[in-house]
């Protein structure tokens, strides 16, 4: 009779341990569940991926394993409250989050590497309660989130690092080092400050809607470095020597800074080289612009305002043309005579500069009733120098009549 009832019984064990390592196995483990996260307690690995149902609701915490080899995903959740995890340290593939409505806590106290990580419509999330900090991954893209801080996110370096239309978001300070391809900070917080203390290399880097950013050791940018519509009233990068890569010319990257309505102090006293086109425009508080070591720009210089005679006294090669246009008295004497010789790119249609009630961004005085060609192809900016990064919002048809 005994063994009667012990076979069942082991046999019952050997079931679990088989759907143990089962599961953990599993390509895809859906969760619905807190069960069916508490029955992935004994798996140190997982070796496929962690799916979070859009039907699951409440809390739900994945607690006991260490590593999830395959990605992370909740979508479309809408009961879903709280999400975490105590023990997972690494997540191999994207931890992605999107469209969690309810979503107030997420809690990874162990994590500190994952790939991507991409969170999207998380209105209800007001921080993150990473204690372990994620230090590693290959690009982060966090949009629409109620998140006032990204606490627990560190990275040394990455490919991407993208935070936009995070409204609640007022600073962000992160050690990073090196972003190898796109930096974006985006109509977050209106008073947000950016801190970057670290950062010395960077790809693309687009600030929208800042209203500080301190880049004190930032000393290349390989792309296109630009400032649009932010809250700042000075810019500083003290070790910024170029912009846009060695090659100059039309594939360069460019600088710019368009529509920065309290900005009255740029200083950027080592910048050497501009690779593509340079872009000051619709700064109102700018009255004085000054680049003391600035050599060679690689595409056009397009300067509006209404400030005093630009300061570019280390000037030997403006590849494209020329357009300094302001409502403040200004002295061209000195840029009239580097037309042709410093000033390469600029025949008498693509060469300006003059006081004007009416400052126009990229309008050569023979086309002064320009302007008007708006066709922004990002083919055509590109050629100029201009990338997307750099055109933004802003009107590239002027510059591209000016060039033509
Ligand atoms: C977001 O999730 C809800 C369920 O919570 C769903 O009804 C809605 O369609 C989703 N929205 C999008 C844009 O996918
Ligand atoms: C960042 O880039 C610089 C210059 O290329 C390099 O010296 C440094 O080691 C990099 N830092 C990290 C954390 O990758
Ligand atoms: C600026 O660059 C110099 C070397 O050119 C370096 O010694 C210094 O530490 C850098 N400053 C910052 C704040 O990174
Ligand atoms: C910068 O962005 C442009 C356009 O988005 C892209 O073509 C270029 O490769 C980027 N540059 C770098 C260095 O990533
Ligand atoms: C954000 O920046 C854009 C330009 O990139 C500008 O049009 C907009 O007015 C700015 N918004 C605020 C609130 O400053
Ligand atoms: C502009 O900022 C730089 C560096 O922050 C500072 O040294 C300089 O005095 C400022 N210039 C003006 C006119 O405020
Ligand atoms: C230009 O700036 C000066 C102060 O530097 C100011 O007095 C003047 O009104 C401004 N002009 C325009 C057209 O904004
Ligand atoms: C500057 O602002 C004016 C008026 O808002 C706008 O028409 C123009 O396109 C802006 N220029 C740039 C270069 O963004």
């Amino acid at each position: 009779m005994f063994t009667r009832t012990l076979l069942p019984a082991l046999a019952a064990v050997g079931l679990a341990n088989a759907q143990t390592a089962t599961i953990c196995s599993q390509p895809t483990i859906t969760l619905a569940s807190q069960a069916d996260a508490s029955a992935l307690a004994n798996c140190a690995t997982i070796s496929g991926a962690i799916v979070i149902s859009p039907s699951a609701s409440g809390t739900i915490s994945v607690d006991g394993p260490q590593q999830v080899v395959g990605g992370f995903s909740a979508l479309n959740a809408g009961n879903l409250v709280t999400l975490g995890s105590t023990t997972i340290t690494s997540i191999g593939g994207d931890f992605t989050l999107t469209n969690l409505t309810t979503l107030s806590t997420l809690s990874f106290g162990s994590l500190k590497s994952c790939k991507n990580i991409a969170w999207s419509a998380l209105p209800a999330l007001p921080e993150l309660t990473f204690a372990a900090t994620v230090s590693k991954a290959t690009s982060v893209v966090i949009t629409n989130t109620f998140l006032s801080s990204l606490d627990g996110i560190n990275l040394l370096t990455c490919e991407t690092l993208d935070i936009n239309n995070n409204n609640r978001l007022n600073t962000f300070s992160t050690q990073i080092a090196n972003v190898t391809n796109q930096l974006t900070i985006d109509s977050n917080g209106v008073n947000l400050a950016v801190s970057f203390p670290n950062l010395m290399t960077v790809a693309n880097a687009t600030f929208k809607n800042a209203s500080s950013i301190t880049v004190p050791s930032l000393s290349t940018v390989s792309g296109s470095l630009g400032f649009y519509g932010t809250n700042m009233e000075s810019v500083s990068a003290p070790n910024l020597t170029s912009i846009g890569g060695k090659t100059l010319g039309v594939d360069g990257g460019g600088l710019a800074f368009v529509g920065n309505a309290k900005l009255a102090n740029i200083s950027m006293p080592r910048l050497n080289q501009v690779s593509g086109a340079f872009q000051i425009a619709n700064n109102s508080a700018l009255t004085a612009i000054s680049f003391p070591s600035l050599s060679k720009v690689g595409g056009a210089i397009d300067f509006s305002g209404n400030f005093s005679t630009p300061e570019l006294p280390a000037l030997t090669q403006v590849s494209g043309g020329f357009n300094v246009q302001s409502t403040a008295q200004i002295d061209c004497s000195t840029f009239d005579q580097e037309k042709g010789t410093v000033i390469l790119g600029a025949n008498d249609k693509a060469y300006t500069c003059l006081t004007t009630a009416d400052a126009q961004a990229g309008v050569g005085s023979a086309t002064t009733s320009g302007g008007s060609s708006s066709s922004t192809s990002k083919a055509a900016a590109a050629s100029y120098g201009i990338n997307e990064a750099v055109a933004g919002l802003s009107v590239v048809g002027g510059l591209l009549q000016m060039l033509l």
